[in-house]
């Protein structure tokens, strides 16, 4: 009989049996049999003297079915035989991969929030479910280090303790070793800045100048991103920590600034990038159900958005991993950004076509407003 006959399936009479084949049916018409007699058949050849130990109870039933039952024996056996073993009776992958698990996500000098707390139970669950597939698998907590909140803190800094020599442009001694700020100040002064920030338009743009400043390498606001960075990591290490979750790699957006050159040289390249101030590299495809925007790559003042930092740090992750496949565990809302990002990737060449880009998203956890927490109001 052929094979594709003896589908085996679960049964939908679990009152009955606990699997059973319809293949019987099928096969009637092909054998020119009734399905009765088929069924009959194969009945015959799994019980009587040779019976199969697998099965305690085969019987056929009209018109054709095949109920089967396993035989508490060989269950018993089986479930020893995984329990005995290490890897629960799990072999090796066909292919062992290299695995990026992007999770965590936690953003430097904000406190961490429940959407954080998704990210980490979930990313670490990927990861050790990955490794004990037999994949190599590295997590990366990816941190979010690199932004305006730095910008916000620097300003707001600047307004509490302008006599501090970060802010003094002719002060050319050494900066001091320690932090002008405790966590739990920076968990206060990070609030309070992005608050400001909403109602006077100057210190929003000073802040987006420090954030500027910041990444073209300025040292006294590179001296203060390292107080906010030591303070900030040795916090969200213990947090972490307490939570039982591991990163191997603790890298963040800043680490992805060196990278950025030669991410926006291979996109001119390939003469993906268009608009000559801003740039833009076009992804959306003629399969496409709903639109998918351009991506934005740089702004035209020269500042790194998002997705600069996250197509720089696909380069690095290529040039120290080459990775079969990558798992960003990130907020559903941020779905579109990766799409763009992945689509950006594979249409510069910047991944191989076949290396696996997928997005986990998962759902917001809401306050009593039904919406979600933002930490920029604090009080998360
Ligand atoms: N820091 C981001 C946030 O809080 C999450 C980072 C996710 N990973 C990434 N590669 N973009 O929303």
């Amino acid at each position: 009989m052929k094979k594709k006959f003896a589908k085996v399936v679960l049964s939908n009479r679990p009152d009955l049996c606990e699997y059973q084949c319809n293949g019987a049916m099928a096969a009637a018409k092909a054998y020119k049999k009734k399905p009765i007699d088929i069924a009959n058949a194969v009945v015959e050849q799994l019980t009587g003297e040779h019976a199969n130990p697998v099965f305690s109870e085969v019987v056929a039933v009209m018109p054709g079915f095949i109920n089967l039952k396993l035989s508490e024996g060989f269950l018993a056996d089986y479930m020893n035989g995984m329990a005995a073993d290490e890897k629960l009776g799990l072999g090796e992958p066909e292919k062992k991969e290299t695995i990026i698990v992007d999770f965590g996500g936690a953003n430097v000098a904000k406190p961490l929030h429940v959407g954080h707390l998704r990210s980490a139970v979930i990313g670490e669950s990927v990861k050790r479910m990955g490794r004990f597939l037999g994949h190599n698998v590295i997590g990366d907590v990816h941190l979010g280090d690199w932004g305006l909140q730095m910008g916000l803190i620097i300003e707001e800094l600047r307004d509490r303790k302008p006599e501090l020599p970060y802010f003094d442009e002719n002060y050319t001694g050494e900066y001091p070793a320690e932090a002008p700020f405790t966590i739990s100040e920076l968990e206060e002064i990070y609030p309070a800045a992005s608050g400001k920030s909403k109602v006077d338009e100057a210190f929003k743009e000073r802040a987006h100048q420090a954030t500027l400043k910041l990444q073209k390498g300025y040292p006294p606001f590179r001296a203060i991103w390292k107080h906010i960075m030591n303070v900030s990591v040795a916090d969200l290490k213990k947090n972490y920590s307490n939570l039982n979750v591991d990163f191997d790699l603790w890298k963040g957006e800043s680490d992805a600034e060196p990278y950025i050159q030669k991410m926006i040289d291979t996109l001119e390249a390939q003469g993906l990038v268009h608009e000559a101030r801003r740039l833009v590299v076009d992804v959306a495809e003629e399969s496409d159900t709903k639109e998918i925007p351009p991506c934005l790559i740089r702004k035209s003042d020269g500042a790194s958005l998002y997705a600069t930092s996250d197509l720089a740090t696909i380069v690095e992750r290529e040039e120290d991993f080459k990775p079969d496949r990558y798992i960003y565990v990130v907020d559903k809302r941020q779905a579109m950004h990766f799409e763009q990002v992945f689509r950006v990737a594979k249409k510069a060449g910047i991944v191989k076509p076949e290396t696996q880009m997928v997005f986990l998203g998962f759902g917001t956890m809401n306050g009593k407003d039904g919406k979600p927490f933002k930490t920029r109001e604090g009080g998360v």
